[in-house]
């Protein structure tokens, strides 16, 4: 018993070490699409973003108790300036809405642009998200049909996407 501690201690590290590179991968992702990224970085002075930093200490990243993230708040609001030094430019990914923890999408107040990723509303993804604020962007497109789907983002009451240049319908469920 005493000497399988060990190895049950080693996979447990190993399991949550696959989990946070994981996670971090689906914001490299997202750090990708971005494309003044270094400009961006620069001038919101932010900290991590690479793979020696853990992703629980990049900026605008928050975790729960678990370790899994739970927000990325990269808004531009009067009380966050340093994201306002610059405004990121570039697409959303997909990859953000496969982090399983994540509750709080803020990216509001920035040039982000193109459509909103179709596989957001996927019946996987973002299945505890209840923030989305991506309003004073210029994303366009439809939003997606997918969104209106049954299952889709089940814990969003509350999503901010004024301010962009949608066209057509809500989708409704
Ligand atoms: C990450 O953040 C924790 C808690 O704030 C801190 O103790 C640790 O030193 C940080 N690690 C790195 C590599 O920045
Ligand atoms: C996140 O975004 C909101 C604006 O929606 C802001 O008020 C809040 O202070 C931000 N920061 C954190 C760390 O949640
Ligand atoms: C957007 O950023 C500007 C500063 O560049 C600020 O004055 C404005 O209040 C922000 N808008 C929102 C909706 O936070």
């Amino acid at each position: 018993m005493a000497r399988l501690l060990p190895v049950a201690l080693l996979l447990l590290v190993a399991a949550v070490c696959a989990a946070q590179s994981n996670q971090a991968e689906s914001l490299l992702a997202q750090k990708a699409a971005i494309t003044n990224w270094a400009a961006f970085s620069f001038a919101a002075g932010l900290v991590g973003w690479d793979d020696r930093t853990p992703v629980c200490n990049w900026t605008g990243v928050e975790c729960n108790a678990a370790g899994d993230v739970s927000s990325l708040n990269m808004s531009c609001t009067p009380d966050q300036p340093r994201f306002c030094a610059m405004r990121a430019q570039g697409q959303l990914v997909p990859d953000l809405c496969q982090l399983s923890s994540i509750t709080s999408i803020k990216f509001a107040n920035h040039s982000l642009s193109g459509p909103l990723p179709a596989e957001w509303g996927g019946p996987d993804a973002c299945q505890s998200l209840s923030f989305l604020y991506l309003n004073d962007n210029k994303l366009s497109g439809t939003i997606p049909a997918s969104f209106g789907a049954r299952g889709s983002m089940p814990n969003l009451p509350v999503a901010s996407l004024g301010t962009n240049s949608f066209n057509g319908r809500c989708p409704t469920p």
